[in-house]
């Protein structure tokens, strides 16, 4: 038998995506991941599985596990189309859930859910600790509180729900990004300064994933970057640390881009239970940011 087979496996997915593309990328030793998605990436090895289909959750566990967890970033993710397209994200965000929990009951192993600031309302004005009250402000809030809780009715012994906010990554669509394509096309950006979260790097999360999967409980916890930042800060950081000039960025309000989802207004994270279980915090938001720019 060669060493791979040999290996604890993990499956991951939404390995395509922004988040689940880094968990790959820092899979610890000792450990073999596989990657799962709807379409094709550096990684992904089941490709066209659809989660919310108990049918197709089974065969892939039967042929490409057994697996020793699983690490679970798929979502639909598009906030905004979330409100006119709320049953088709209930299905991806709320049933898959269920339907992985229930196959990792079966299997008696652990589940790590990513889900997701948005299931609180923003009225707070101390972090959010992982016990305070939810109310999701949209359907994609709505629906990742669903599949936080048809996982944890699914397999209560074993699931891990993980919150992060505000993600930028080497792979996918972020802030940052679109912030660093619109200074080489304007030289004046309005940018929202009254939500305040917190800028979270994949680079960060993706390791801090793997422990709560390996030395985790089950149970709830939120994961970001130390600090805090409105859009504002983190636009002003991003074109700064990149070394951007004559791009002035200016502050405005929510209602100056009216959305078609409501956004907690403020949904910074109290990662302290994170804390305790790694030894450390995520880095602060900005050290993360200039390791991501490479600055
Ligand atoms: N991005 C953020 O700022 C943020 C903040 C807080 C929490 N989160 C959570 O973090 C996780 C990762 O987010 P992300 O930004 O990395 O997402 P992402 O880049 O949009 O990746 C999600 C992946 O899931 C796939 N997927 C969608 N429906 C599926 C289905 N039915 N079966 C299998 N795969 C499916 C998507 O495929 P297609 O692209 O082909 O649809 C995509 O590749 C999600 O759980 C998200 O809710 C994200």
């Amino acid at each position: 038998m060669g060493e791979a087979s040999t290996q604890r496996r993990v499956l991951v997915t939404g390995a395509a995506g922004m988040l689940g593309s880094q968990v790959l990328l820092a899979v610890p030793d000792g450990l073999a991941a596989v990657g799962t998605d709807l379409r094709e990436a550096a990684g992904v090895e089941r490709v066209g599985v659809d989660l919310a289909d108990p049918q197709q959750v089974a065969e892939l566990f039967r042929e490409a596990g057994p697996f020793t967890g699983v690490i679970h970033t798929a979502a639909y993710t598009a906030v905004d189309r979330a409100e006119e397209q709320e049953e088709l994200a209930e299905r991806v965000n709320g049933l898959a859930c269920g339907v992985l929990a229930e196959a990792c009951a079966s299997a008696g192993i652990p589940l790590v859910v990513v889900s997701t600031d948005f299931v609180f309302d923003g009225e707070a004005s101390v972090p959010y600790e992982p016990h305070h009250p939810v109310n999701p402000l949209s359907a994609y809030g709505r629906t990742k509180l669903s599949g936080e809780r048809q996982a944890q009715e699914a397999h209560p012994g074993g699931t891990r729900i993980v919150r992060t906010q505000w993600l930028y990554g080497p792979r996918g669509q972020h802030f940052p990004g679109t912030m660093l394509a619109l200074a080489k096309e304007r030289d004046q950006l309005r940018v929202v300064q009254d939500q305040r979260g917190c800028p979270t790097s994949t680079l960060e999360l993706a390791p801090a994933l793997w422990d709560v999967l390996l030395t985790g409980e089950a149970g709830v916890y939120h994961a970001a970057c130390e600090g805090e930042a409105t859009w504002f800060d983190l636009a002003k950081a991003t074109l700064e640390h990149a070394g951007v000039e004559g791009v002035e960025v200016q502050p405005c309000g929510t209602e100056d881009f009216p959305r078609p989802a409501h956004r907690p207004a403020y949904s910074v994270l109290d990662c302290s239970k994170l804390t305790a279980l790694r030894g450390a915090p995520l880095a602060p938001w900005e050290d993360a940011l200039r390791t991501f720019l490479g600055s």
